[in-house]
């Protein structure tokens, strides 16, 4: 079985695992990790459908003693109600200190059960089995869980980091060709942020998968060593997240979380030459067209700057947003607020 490996070094350290078909290898892989332990998989009602038979065959067939448990597909289902439930659920399958979750889908069930093994019993391990692009190279690294309230996207969470990731590239052949691309909108991030050797292959499509998730993975790795906790540095992986966010919520969500990213990395783009940084957003634009993304912002300066004015991001009159200095190299860039409502004025 062939498979590349990316090792993180932070609070809990763990390796992340790449490669077509190494599901099958799971139980190996857990073991000496793990040892004898109980597993709960949770899952989406989607990724059921189409694996939820299969992996509970090769952890059974691996002599694990294994449950499973169902959210519905979608974003919704990453809410209280169904921490509480899967809690409940471990609760009432007894299990102890020992056992372990495994998150096995996207990224709305790696942060609910990243936060779930972080809560229950005061932690358990769990491991990241991610199954979208996006969960491969963004959300299943890094040890950010969540769930989202009434309030907010992501508002309730914790960093926990996983024992293991195992991602297994040819999960990802079933994704809706929307949701891949959604994906491919943060892997063209990480090439803009810090690699432009990364963003020259991404020209290339369709790009060879396991090589660029390994890229992403060790991009991100990288960063999350230097700032586990998000003071600093990992603001950078916020490129096009900003507008984005914003854009995601003027939408009431109906714009995918990939397609705002890819709207929000070209206004970002476009601010750039504004503050002395230099003019990426024709080349950027290029690329993205190429995904099939639509780059219109379609939202008026004024409706971005109110929704910004509500970001996570925002420290008192100032905000924190990443600017290109070119293909490869971006920087975290602190703007008075209504400078910001300027410069957008300027470019939408
Ligand atoms: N923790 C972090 O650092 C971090 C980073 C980025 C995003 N996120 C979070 O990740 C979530 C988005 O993740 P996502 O885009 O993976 O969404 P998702 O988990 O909702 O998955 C998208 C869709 O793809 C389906 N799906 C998953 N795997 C499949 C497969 N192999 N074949 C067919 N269908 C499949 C799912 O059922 C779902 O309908 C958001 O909640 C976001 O906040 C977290």
């Amino acid at each position: 079985m062939q498979y590349r490996t990316v090792h993180v070094e932070a609070s809990r350290s763990y390796d992340i695992l790449i490669g077509r078909g190494i599901l099958a290898g799971l139980g190996d892989f857990i073991r000496p990790l793990l040892g004898e332990c109980r597993l709960a998989v949770l899952t989406d009602s989607n990724v059921d459908a189409l694996y939820g038979g299969t992996i509970m065959e090769y952890l059974h067939a691996a002599g694990y003693s294994a449950c499973k448990y169902v959210i519905p597909a979608g974003e919704a289902s990453k809410c209280a109600a169904n921490l509480l439930a899967f809690l409940n659920f471990l609760a009432g399958e007894q299990f102890t200190r020992s056992d372990a979750v495994i998150a096995f889908g996207g990224g709305v069930v790696g942060d609910l059960g990243g936060l779930s093994a972080s809560l229950y019993l005061r932690g358990v391990k769990y491991v990241q089995l991610p199954t979208t692009l996006l969960a491969a190279v963004d959300s299943s690294v890094g040890g950010k869980t969540a769930i989202d309230i009434p309030a907010g996207k992501n508002l309730v969470g914790s960093f926990y980091q996983p024992s293991l990731v195992c991602c297994d590239t040819a999960l990802m052949d079933t994704l809706p060709k929307e949701i891949y691309r959604d994906g491919c909108a943060e892997v063209i991030k990480y090439g803009m942020i810090l690699d432009k050797e990364l963003y020259d292959t991404l020209h290339t499509l369709p790009f060879d998968r396991d090589a660029v998730v390994a890229r992403c993975v060790g991009i991100k790795r990288d960063v999350v060593q230097q700032d586990e906790f998000d003071n600093g540095v990992r603001g950078l992986l916020n490129f096009g997240h900003t507008f984005g966010h914003a854009i995601e919520k003027l939408s009431d969500f109906g714009v995918s979380h990939g397609e705002a990213v890819a709207k929000g990395m070209v206004i970002a783009a476009k601010v750039a030459p504004l503050c002395g940084l230099c003019d990426v957003a024709d080349e950027l634009s290029a690329l993205l067209l190429r995904y099939g993304f639509d780059i219109t912002c379609g939202y008026s300066a004024g409706e971005i700057y109110n929704a910004l004015l509500s970001d996570k991001k925002r420290r008192g009159g100032t905000i924190s947003v990443v600017l290109p200095r070119t293909v490869g190299d971006c920087c975290l860039v602190q703007l008075p607020v209504e400078e910001l409502g300027c410069l957008l004025e300027k470019v939408i």
